[in-house]
């Protein structure tokens, strides 16, 4: 399992790169709009902050399978290291994702709502799809059992996509994605924080505290 930050705050994601272990950043248009900054200079200060190795994914607006092939060309070059440029599944996007595998350039299939969609998109060779688990259930789909799909179709046909299961409202469809098979979730910063979060954890941990001091002191390495 990968876990992913949903994000472009970049003090989100200094503070959440420094406690989880974070595989990459998504960013897609609204989220990036939302930092009120150039995209290009909000993703290299992402890219700074999460290092060389991590992905960092950043998606083409272009509409034509040649204008999408040209902002992946144009991202991969400005962008050091690991990025992946996210398509949305559209004739034009199935396009792109079979051009730019040619050119070895990864994509990942984004506005993934069925597994057919999925199916698809890694058939063309994308190397990761994004289901939207939230946007699913909005529309009284099952965002989860489309996961189960999608892993079930790539397990049968032995595909060499990941699911990267996205847009999630609460800390329970991530747990069931997981479940369902799911090799890697991005995830907003305000449910990661919920992730390690129990009200008991905190008690228990200032119970041992108290015992502990009351007997040796405050001295940490008095062990
Ligand atoms: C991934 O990067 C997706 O674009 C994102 O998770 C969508 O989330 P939303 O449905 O909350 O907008």
């Amino acid at each position: 399992m990968r876990l992913y930050i949903d994000s472009a705050n970049t003090d989100q994601i200094t503070r959440l790169n420094k406690y989880y272990p974070i595989s990459g950043v998504t960013t897609n248009p609204s989220i990036l709009v939302k930092e009120g900054k150039p995209y290009l200079e909000v993703v290299k200060e992402i890219r700074s902050i999460i290092g060389e190795n991590k992905e960092l994914f950043v998606q083409a607006i272009g509409e034509t399978a040649e204008e999408i092939v040209e902002e992946a060309r144009f991202v991969t070059r400005e962008i050091s290291g690991n990025v992946v440029v996210k398509i949305p599944v559209t004739e034009e996007g199935i396009r792109a994702m079979q051009l730019l595998k040619e050119e070895n350039i990864p994509t990942l299939a984004t506005t993934v709502y069925t597994a057919f969609q999925a199916l698809i998109a890694a058939m063309a060779g994308a190397k990761y799809v994004a289901p939207y688990v939230n946007r699913i259930d909005n529309l009284t789909g099952n965002g989860v059992r489309v996961v189960e799909e999608i892993a079930q179709l790539f397990k049968i046909y032995n595909l060499p996509c990941e699911i990267l299961a996205a847009s999630f409202k609460n800390l329970q469809q991530v747990h069931d994605v997981c479940l369902a098979g799911s090799e890697t979730v991005t995830v907003a910063p305000k449910i990661i924080g919920k992730m390690i979060a129990f009200p008991t954890t905190p008690t228990d941990v200032n119970d041992f505290k108290n015992q502990w001091t009351t007997l040796y002191g405050v001295d940490h390495t008095n062990l």
